[in-house]
């Protein structure tokens, strides 16, 4: 059965150590694979393994938490969620790109959660409670849906040119949880939040590139959603 072939695959990792490296460097390592197996368990298996000094995020292994997003063979994906039979038996694994390394595959995303608090990312509204929930028909719902899935992985904001030009761009997991109030029918924040991305560093930064929407692992339409905010700026005249 195909699923039970293995091969050996060659991992080839970036490194670094700020304790030890003035550069990073990349090291190799040959590893035993199924086809079944994902990015992730070739890390494990070379952690528990090969080299424990390893450094790598992650914690559900289902693509839930949006922990391990890295570049695979220069692609921002979740290493819990690439097979290794989709890849070739030569994987390069690095960091995301824009943030600075604290180690190996770890990122500082202090910078990107920044970003994420600029707009706001929770309901605001002030008004009166009704006595029961806030109504709110299955047309108002579905209209910022695609924007709840968002887990934070900081793949699409890493894979964005305008964001490695300059860190102060807001970037577009930000923008995607801005819409996904602005466009709530329940929230009234909207202006407020719609005020912080026509700053200098917010929507118009964007350049439409692409990139972030083709590393969404959730499949978010993150362009589409950019340009709405970015549609609803001119219209509110914010
Ligand atoms: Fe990750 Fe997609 Fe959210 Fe960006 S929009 S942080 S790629 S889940
Ligand atoms: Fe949680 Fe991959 S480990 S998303």
């Amino acid at each position: 059965m195909e699923q039970t072939k293995k091969k050996t695959v060659t991992v080839q990792i970036e490194r670094f150590n700020p304790d030890v490296d003035s550069a990073p460097h990349d090291e190799t390592y040959e590893v035993e694979a199924e086809q079944s197996d994902r990015v992730l368990d070739l890390l494990n298996r070379i952690k528990w393994y090969q080299d424990g000094t390893l450094t790598f995020r992650r914690s559900c292994g289902q693509g839930i938490c949006g922990s391990d997003a890295m570049r695979i063979n220069g692609r921002n994906r979740l290493a819990c969620k690439v097979l290794v039979k989709d890849l070739g038996n030569h994987i390069r694994l690095q960091p995301l790109m824009g943030l600075t390394v604290v180690k190996d595959l770890v990122v500082d995303l202090t910078p990107f959660f920044a970003h994420y608090a600029e707009v706001l990312p929770y309901l605001i509204n002030d008004e009166r409670p009704p006595a029961t929930e806030r109504l709110q028909s299955p047309a108002e719902r579905e209209r910022y849906d695609d924007t709840t899935k968002c887990i934070l992985c900081a793949a699409c904001t890493t894979a964005c040119p305008p964001f490695w030009a300059n860190g102060k761009f807001v970037g577009p997991a930000a923008i995607v949880n801005a819409h996904r109030f602005i466009f709530d029918s329940r929230d009234r924040g909207a202006a407020q939040r719609l005020a912080i991305l026509n700053e200098r560093w917010g929507v118009w930064r964007c350049r439409v590139v692409l990139n972030c929407t083709d590393a969404c692992p959730r499949g978010i339409q993150i362009t589409d959603a950019i340009e709405q905010c970015k549609r609803a700026i001119l219209a509110e005249n914010v």
